[in-house]
């Protein structure tokens, strides 16, 4: 699926993602950052977020770690608009609009020492082509950040939205953020050559996995 999908209208995304800034990203998906991938990844990694929306979390990045060079790479314009948009202390990210379902991505090799995908791999034709292109672009001892998605049954899922009637766009979602569930995305990440280094439950919703190449 890509923005272009009718059921998606880009700038209430914007705002959705905006606004829902601190349950997305709650301070036990900081916590998990902190003890799982801020060792691995040294005082100024380059990092690529992919998918990266409307740019909050590289905005958070950029703050947690001054000396990082951030890259933020997604396929709609109203989300890089955002993101450009945004101030970053110690300098704005590179941005590159690409659509995360065709490789190469607009990455160099062995360039990252870290990938972040956040509520995003969910959404692509198929996962692997982003695994891929996350290994050949990850440096030696770089990490893979995937926090996203996992598959709730609906009664929980819909539950966890806040009802039916919360948002007209849940049934239309609802396939997608329910797509793989934990085990799932283990084994997939297994699957393309990733080893598990750390995971954490940040949201009902959600996993976090770190991993690094095998
Ligand atoms: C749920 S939002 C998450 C945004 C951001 N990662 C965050 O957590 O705030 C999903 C993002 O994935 C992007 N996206 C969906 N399909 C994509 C694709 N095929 N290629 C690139 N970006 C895509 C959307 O434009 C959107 O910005």
């Amino acid at each position: 699926m890509t923005t272009a999908d009718s059921r998606w209208n880009e700038n209430a995304m914007v705002e959705r993602m905006s606004s829902s800034r601190g349950r997305r990203y709650p301070p036990e998906f900081w916590a998990f950052f902190d003890s799982a991938v801020l060792p691995r990844i040294g005082d100024a990694p380059a990092i690529a977020d992919l998918g990266c929306g409307p740019g909050l979390l590289l905005q958070d990045l950029a703050l947690r770690l001054p000396g990082a060079t951030l890259l933020g790479v997604d396929v709609s314009d109203a989300m890089l608009a955002n993101a450009q948009a945004l101030e970053f202390s110690g300098g704005a990210p590179s941005f590159e609009q690409h659509d995360l379902n065709d490789a190469p991505y607009p990455v160099e090799n062995a360039s990252l020492d870290l990938c972040v995908t956040a509520s995003v791999t969910c959404f692509l034709d198929n996962p692997l082509v982003l695994f891929a292109e996350v290994r050949r672009t990850l440096r030696p001892g770089g990490v893979y950040l995937l926090y996203d998605w996992r598959r709730q049954t609906l009664a929980d899922y819909i539950e966890n939205r806040g009802g039916l009637d919360a948002d007209p766009a849940l049934m239309g979602v609802q396939p997608y953020h329910n797509r793989f569930t934990v085990d799932e995305w283990r084994w997939l990440l297994a699957e393309s050559g990733f080893e598990l280094v750390g995971e954490a439950h940040p949201r009902i919703s959600h996993v976090a996995l770190a991993s690094v190449p095998r």
